[in-house]
């Protein structure tokens, strides 16, 4: 079973494929994490986001592992487990940018594939339904308005004890939706048979629900 998670940022879907993961008894990939440790390891070479001539030939001196114990994903980038350092602000802001260029995408593609290969999963994204699993037996778009998800992520970002004010959450919410929707390769948009689950009004809870019910009904047959 693999089930495509898309959606912009905040909209929730890392705990929702998280709750629905531990219910199915399958795994929660969670492809962001890729494109953050980029992110960070670019930012520790002191090299601007979006400096492309200097980021692709970095891509080879990259190793990316993706493990899974007792319902966690770590990260590991070239031997060091960066699973917490790449959940910053700043470090979203470079996943974004690096996630626009072909290279960084195309490196990615076959070890996010051969985990789908290889596993039941539910893998959240922003083309998962698109690109790495067309063939996904579940596809659903979550999404939230920029307000909704912002306020989420400014709650989550406080009480990390990160400086930051709710304008300033929306305005970065605004800005990499609009870069991951407009960008010429893979970009945000649902599938053609996506199902689109709109959150804004309805709780966690009732979101995993729904959820449920959607792969319920895909896979009955
Ligand atoms: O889901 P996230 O916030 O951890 O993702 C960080 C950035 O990575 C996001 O701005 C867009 C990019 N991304 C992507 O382009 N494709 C994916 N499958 C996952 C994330």
């Amino acid at each position: 079973m693999r089930i495509a998670l898309d959606g912009p940022s905040g909209a929730g879907k890392s705990t929702v494929a998280k709750a629905v993961a531990k219910r199915l008894g399958i795994i929660y990939v969670d492809t962001g994490a890729l494109y953050r440790s980029i992110g960070l390891y670019v930012l520790r070479a002191g090299v601007a986001k979006d400096d492309r001539e200097k980021i692709i030939p970095m891509l080879s001196d990259i190793k990316l592992d993706l493990s899974f114990k007792d319902d966690t994903q770590s990260v590991i980038l070239n031997g060091e487990d960066v699973s917490s350092l790449i959940r910053t602000g700043e470090i979203a802001m470079y996943a974004s940018a690096v996630s626009a260029i072909p290279e960084v995408r195309a490196f990615l593609l076959e070890t996010q594939r051969k985990i789908a290969r290889e596993n039941s999963v539910i893998m959240d994204g922003r083309d998962i339904g698109t690109v790495i699993i067309p063939d996904a037996e579940v596809k659903i778009f979550m999404i939230a308005s920029a307000e909704a998800r912002a306020e989420r992520r400014y709650k989550e970002l406080i009480a990390k004890g990160e400086e930051c004010t709710l304008e300033g959450v929306l305005a970065d919410i605004k800005k990499r939706d609009n870069d991951d929707s407009t960008r010429a390769v893979a970009p945000a948009i649902p599938a053609e048979d996506a199902i689109f689950l709109d959150n804004s009004d309805i709780n966690q809870e009732q979101t995993v629900e729904r959820v449920l019910e959607i792969i319920n009904e895909k896979t009955r047959n």
